[in-house]
């Protein structure tokens, strides 16, 4: 990608700053590679060489979410949020938001890691399928 989203430079978008001292990671760790982090166990394998822990989402959004003058939380993905931002700058589009919560407010949206049994049995199904679609060609190991 020829993109440069990480320089500062002029035309650069805009982020809300993050919550406390520093990431999971240090910064620039995270510019490069914070999708690593974040994909499904699956999608991992992908990536060869490259040893990741896994990170929650929900942590992410707790620290990188941002509030309204109501102080209610705005979705991450929302119009100059923070994910939202770089990746519409960066032309970059990510589903993950259909499944998992935007705020870290549980109550307002299912979050794929508050689901009863039965939905989560429902979820991973459809995990399957969504990852299925996207990598048609692999198989999925759990
Ligand atoms: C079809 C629904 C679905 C989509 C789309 C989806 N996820 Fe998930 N995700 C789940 C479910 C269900 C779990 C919890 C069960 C599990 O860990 O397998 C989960 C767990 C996770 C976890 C670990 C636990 C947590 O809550 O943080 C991460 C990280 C994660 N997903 C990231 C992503 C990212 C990044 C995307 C987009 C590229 C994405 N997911 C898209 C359903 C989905
Ligand atoms: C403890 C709070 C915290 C958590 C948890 C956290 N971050 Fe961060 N993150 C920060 C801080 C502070 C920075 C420094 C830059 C800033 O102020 O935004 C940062 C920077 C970043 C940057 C670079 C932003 C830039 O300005 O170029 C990315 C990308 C990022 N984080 C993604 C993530 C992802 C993805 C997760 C979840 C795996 C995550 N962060 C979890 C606090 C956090
Ligand atoms: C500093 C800019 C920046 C920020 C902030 C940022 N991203 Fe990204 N993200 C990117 C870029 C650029 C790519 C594409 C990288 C590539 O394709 O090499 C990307 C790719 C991804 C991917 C992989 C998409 C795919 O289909 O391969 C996921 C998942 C992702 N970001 C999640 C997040 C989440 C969740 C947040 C907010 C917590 C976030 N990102 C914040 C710049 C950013």
């Amino acid at each position: 990608m020829s993109i440069n989203v990480y320089a500062g430079g002029v035309g650069s978008p805009q982020l809300p700053k993050g919550k406390g001292e520093q990431c999971v990671e240090a910064t620039p760790e995270m510019q490069r590679n914070h999708m690593n982090y974040l994909l499904h166990k699956r999608d991992q394998t992908m990536h060869q060489g490259i040893r990741t822990k896994q990170y929650s989402l929900i942590e992410c959004i707790d620290c990188h979410v941002s509030k309204d003058e109501q102080d209610n939380f705005i979705p991450i993905n929302a119009e100059g949020q923070f994910c939202q931002a770089c990746h519409s700058y960066a032309a970059v589009s990510i589903d993950c938001f259909q499944c998992h919560a935007t705020t870290p407010d549980k109550d307002k949206q299912a979050s794929a890691t508050s689901l009863s049994h039965s939905q989560e049995m429902l979820a991973q199904q459809q995990l399957k399928d969504f990852l299925a679609a996207q990598h048609p060609t692999e198989k999925i190991h759990d």
